[in-house]
């Protein structure tokens, strides 16, 4: 089966000349099917642009980029919306909540895209609205009078309505409290775990960098270092466990 991401020797510059800025440097990377890997550097590293290239939201300088086994740069504009629609979610590192709908709205809009409306939209709506731990009371309200974390749970609840096959999370813990980011990655995970979803996260929260399978470092926009679950710190301990791969 072919990986849900395949990025091959992908460059992203932005500008040109002394002006320019290398933000992802010939960076190769699969990631298979129910894999979950976090990618973790300091601020300008690199994260935000590498998921975005993933998303088809930036076309690299070079080097080519699979989505589910499709070529992205192949792919027509409505073909890529396509794709972007069936099998991805995207928890924006800024949220990107449309300010003109509701909590509730934002989330039901995406399931009208692909195909899901009235009474069993508005169902998933609440029950996705739920488990991510958005109060009923703020369902009416519009994303600017909501608290930074309350707008986070709601992209991710927008992100995870249509039950993506590759969930692309950036920074998805950055304006939670620890309780609330603890929770919000158990979530991930047991998605992960349940439905086989895929994740690639973006953090530079060393305890959100834990968890998943794998954890890829970068550091001016290039993969510096790798390291599976053997590898990882003692102060991880327990927290990977469930998700071992033991023996191996
Ligand atoms: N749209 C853009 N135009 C110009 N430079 C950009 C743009 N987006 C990102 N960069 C630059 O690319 C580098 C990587 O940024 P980013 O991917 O946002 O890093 P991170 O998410 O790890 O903080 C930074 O130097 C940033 O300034
Ligand atoms: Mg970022």
């Amino acid at each position: 089966m072919s990986p849900v991401v395949q990025l091959e020797s992908v460059t992203k510059e932005y500008g040109s000349g002394a002006s320019g800025a290398r933000a992802v440097a010939d960076v190769s990377l699969s990631v298979a099917e129910g894999e979950f890997v976090s990618v973790m550097g300091p601020r300008g590293c690199g994260k935000s642009t590498l998921l975005n290239l993933i998303a088809g939201l930036e076309v690299p300088t070079s080097g080519r980029v699979l989505v589910c086994g499709e070529d992205l740069s192949r792919l027509s504009d409505k073909a890529l919306s396509d794709l972007r629609l069936r099998y991805l979610g995207f928890i924006f590192q800024s949220f990107n909540l449309l300010p003109r709908l509701t909590v509730e709205q934002n989330v039901s809009w995406r399931l009208g895209l692909i195909g899901v409306s009235g009474r069993p939209a508005r169902d998933r709506t609440a029950a996705v609205l739920e488990r991510m731990g958005v109060p009923p009371s703020t369902w009416a309200r519009y994303p600017s009078e909501l608290s930074g974390g309350e707008q986070q749970r709601v992209a991710a609840a927008r992100a995870l309505a249509t039950e993506p096959k590759l969930l692309l999370a950036d920074e998805p813990t950055g304006n939670l409290d620890s309780a609330s980011g603890r929770t919000m990655l158990d979530l991930l995970r047991s998605l992960n775990l349940q439905r086989r979803m895929s994740v690639v996260m973006a953090t530079h929260d060393s305890f959100a960098g834990t968890y998943g399978h794998r954890t890829i470092r970068l550091k001016d926009g290039r993969i510096v270092r790798e390291a599976g679950e053997m590898e990882r710190s003692p102060a991880a301990e327990g927290q990977v466990l469930p998700f071992r791969r033991r023996g191996e």
